[in-house]
């Protein structure tokens, strides 16, 4: 669970971190938070956001809210598909070759189908830029990115108790008329079935969010080389063919104006004009050209310095930029990871070590919190937090 009481439960792209953290010191543990994620795999290949291994009073919404009926209670969404990089990691880095080499055997199979979930249900018409329906599944819930997108959802019309708020101060955590219409986008795929074919044309909130692009992509060119290494290459052409159309068509995406890449939102047809840590994850992916790259190292170059703890989620120059409330201006210390390994891929190092150092101030600071405020570096929502401890244990230590 990535927190005690806020995060009772197992929650995917936590999950996927944190093994990289418990792989330093315990490589069965590392394996089985995997195979435990993806004991929870819908028959579709979906991979919810949310495994519920219990019951917990102290989180909502719980499974009955989300209503999906599965084996093993889950949400109906996804997360930032990180998998593949991280078990990729595991694979190349583990010591005991017989646990990797059996769990490779075991995992592919449900990363391929993980993947081509993605591409199947969320880009039908193969576009090449996959399609979000919910703030959550981006990860980066209350991200300004999303406001405008939210606002024309409808509000739920029924009262319910969040539970976030026992545990989190409420100036670190998203407002009440977002929590309204998370929950209508709930109540949506429910009422609909869990249909794909209706959400994809019906749901009030679709956007081509840049983080979950990017993250997909690089994880795609992880899954060829784990389909390389473990001999699967059958599986190698449509994944290719998948990360090629990503490739053609994220241009579109490209503000040189802003000297990143936007999120996109479906309905209205328009970019979101924000700048956040997803928009230049792209370096992350290898999706960037060189020209594209050098002015994301310069946007990065200056952000640095824009905050007292850096990379803030949102850019500070925001006029929806709150230094303390969740992504909405705090560092995240796995995204900071994944900007770096972006940076040092494009042969930026030194930016990748400055990010790194910045990295490491938070922790140093305030210890291992969910998040910390981009102005002060005080830690802000749950303590003890398991990402933040296994990114320090995997990366700055
Ligand atoms: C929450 O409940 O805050 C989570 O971010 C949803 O996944």
């Amino acid at each position: 669970m990535p927190t005690d009481g806020l995060y009772p439960f197992q929650w995917s792209w936590d999950s996927a971190i944190t093994a990289l953290g418990w792989l330093e010191f315990d490589e069965e543990r590392a394996w089985q938070e995997a195979d435990v994620m993806f004991s929870g795999q819908w028959d579709n290949g979906m991979l919810p956001h949310i495994l519920f291994h219990g019951d917990a009073e102290s989180y909502f919404p719980g499974p009955d809210v989300w209503g999906s009926n599965t084996a093993v209670p889950s949400s109906a969404i996804s997360q930032p598909p990180v998998w593949a990089t991280a078990i990729r990691r595991m694979f190349e880095t583990g010591k005991d070759r017989s646990l990797a080499e059996s769990a490779l055997e075991r995992l592919l199979p449900k990363l391929i189908d993980y993947h081509d979930w993605w591409y199947r249900e969320r880009d039908p018409d193969e576009t090449g830029l996959v399609c979000s329906y919910h703030p959550w599944e981006s990860g980066m819930d209350n991200s300004p990115a999303w406001d405008d997108a939210l606002a024309r959802v409808p509000e739920v019309d029924w009262e319910y108790q969040r539970r976030d708020l026992g545990h989190v101060d409420s100036e670190q955590r998203p407002h009440k008329p977002q929590y309204d219409r998370y929950l209508y986008l709930v109540d949506f795929y429910k009422k609909n079935g869990f249909d794909s074919d209706a959400i994809y044309k019906g749901c009030p909130y679709r956007v081509i969010d840049i983080g979950i692009v990017a993250i997909l992509h690089r994880a795609g060119r992880d899954l060829v080389e784990l389909c390389r290494l473990a001999g699967e290459s059958a599986a190698i052409p449509s994944i290719e063919s998948e990360l090629a159309r990503t490739q053609a068509s994220i241009g579109t995406l490209w503000s040189k104006e802003n000297r990143c890449f936007l999120n996109h939102d479906i309905v209205t047809g328009e970019p979101i004009e924000e700048v956040t840590t997803a928009t230049v994850l792209p370096l992350f992916a290898g999706l960037a050209n060189q020209s594209q790259s050098a002015y994301m190292a310069d946007l990065i170059d200056e952000w640095l310095d824009a905050t007292a703890f850096a990379l803030s989620s949102t850019h500070p120059s925001s006029e929806r930029f709150e230094s303390q409330r969740y992504w909405r201006g705090p560092v995240w210390l796995h995204i900071n990871w994944m900007i770096a390994e972006g940076l040092y891929d494009y042969g930026y190092d030194d930016l990748a070590e400055r990010v790194k150092q910045a990295t490491h101030k938070c922790v140093d600071k305030s210890g291992f919190y969910e998040y910390f405020d981009a102005m002060s570096g005080a830690g802000c929502g749950g303590g003890q937090f398991s990402w933040t401890a296994a990114v320090a244990l995997y990366w700055l230590a």
